[in-house]
């Protein structure tokens, strides 16, 4: 028999646990769409009464009827955040034991922190670690896009965007900005529709997609479209992209099918993440501006010296933070890092004068338990990215004035 899980208040990861449960022992219907519904109507119950408990006076078909009143309410004001007339499959006893859980934490708090952290948790547990989905804590993603600093009329994308906080920090800074977010899984897609929407912002434009797979290729195998061609379908004349932010998969295999026409995978057994690093760069136009979350080793590791060899050709590297071990707990311990950098108007070898900033974080954020670690006025979260930020951006400025 499975252990049952004791919900903590302010554990968002006992909060997910213990929905999935609920909705696993009691009704069998799959945990990820039906929890995705029910964060969507408490999302919609906080906009119509964050005083008052989410079905508090409702009782058995009373609690459903109200959870599909609440969706009916989402549907319209959150255009393509549910499936048209979607309901839920839970029964009014689940849903209530459910609104138990979730009246203990509030969505729209702290930047929606709490919701992204139970997405995470429900977005396909089965294929965790597999797939590497593992979303990029909040501060982290709001110190490099404050770094990068997208502005109105720059083309952002993040080619795997999972639940969107690149795209959605981008148009926090520079509202005006076009933002456009790719991931091969419909469910993590949803998630960000879902996040983008509940922090009230011009929706991005999210699309399915392999970003791996790569024009060329395409054309000899007749695949399927690539991501240029989706980008083609909007705007006739895309020839590339202003501004790169990306945290890509680490984990997982390659298979020779992707690893086809990717410099850096010739001669070598590479990761995922090394080809998504190549891809990044080929998406950004010339003088575009990157940052990327690399594992560790590929900015220290003597057998990635040819990968670093070749970036340095393509990309005047600004910086590269290193970021502390307790970054992506609970879910992972790896150690990766943030490098962020500047395409060159054209591959060059003579690099060897330009100055990198490298910056080590001491205080990363988190416990080692994973939970977030707030500085001593309970407020902020105790990270340390944010005094590398004016000298990225001075960085960049001295570039752009040379340029
Ligand atoms: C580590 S998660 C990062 C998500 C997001 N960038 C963030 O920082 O929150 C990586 C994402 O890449 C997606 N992904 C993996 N392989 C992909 C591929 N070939 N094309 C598009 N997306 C892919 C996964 O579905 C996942 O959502």
């Amino acid at each position: 028999m499975t252990r049952r899980h004791r919900f903590r208040h302010g554990d968002w990861e006992s909060a997910a646990l213990r929905l999935d449960e609920i909705i696993c022992a009691h009704s069998g219907e799959d945990p990820f769409e039906e929890a995705l519904k029910l964060l969507v109507a408490k999302l919609a119950h906080e906009m119509e009464a964050a005083r008052t408990a989410f079905l508090a006076r409702h009782r058995g078909d009373g609690a459903v009827g109200e959870v599909n009143r609440l969706l009916r309410v989402a549907g319209e004001r959150w255009r393509g955040m549910l499936e048209p007339g979607a309901t839920t499959r839970l029964s009014g006893p689940e849903l209530v034991r459910c609104a138990s859980v979730l009246n203990r934490v509030r969505l729209f708090a702290d930047d929606l922190v709490g919701l992204d952290a139970i997405f995470e948790f429900m977005v396909s547990k089965a294929s965790k670690g597999q797939k590497g989905q593992y979303f990029t804590p909040r501060h982290v993603i709001a110190e490099v896009v404050a770094m990068v600093r997208p502005t109105a009329g720059e083309r952002v994308v993040d080619p795997a965007c999972g639940s969107g906080g690149f795209l959605r920090h981008a148009l926090l800074q520079a509202p005006q900005c076009s933002v456009w977010g790719f991931d091969q899984d419909p469910r993590v897609l949803r998630v960000a529709r879902v996040m983008l929407a509940a922090s009230g912002q011009a929706p991005a434009r999210l699309m399915r997609v392999d970003s791996l797979r790569r024009p060329e290729r395409q054309l000899r195998a007749r695949l399927a479209p690539v991501l240029e061609d989706l980008m083609r379908a909007q705007e006739p004349r895309f020839m590339g992209f202003d501004v790169v932010l990306t945290n890509p998969p680490f984990a997982g295999d390659v298979g020779c099918e992707y690893a086809d026409g990717y410099e850096l995978a010739a001669g070598h057994r590479v990761e995922r993440d090394v080809l998504f690093l190549e891809r990044c760069v080929e998406l950004l136009k010339p003088q575009g501006r990157l940052a990327i979350v690399l594992p560790h080793n590929k900015v220290g590791a003597e057998r990635w010296a040819y990968l670093r060899a070749w970036l340095l050709e393509q990309v005047a590297i600004v910086a590269v933070l290193g970021l502390g071990r307790n970054t992506f707990r609970p879910h992972t311990s790896q150690k990766a890092c943030v490098v962020i950098g500047r395409k060159r108007s054209k591959p060059t070898r003579h690099f060897r004068n330009e100055e990198v900033l490298f910056f080590i974080s001491e205080r990363d954020g988190k416990d080692r338990r994973g939970r977030l670690a707030y500085a001593l006025n309970g407020e902020a979260i105790d990270h340390d990215l944010a005094q590398a930020t004016p000298l990225v951006r001075r960085r960049f400025e001295i570039m752009q004035g040379g340029a």
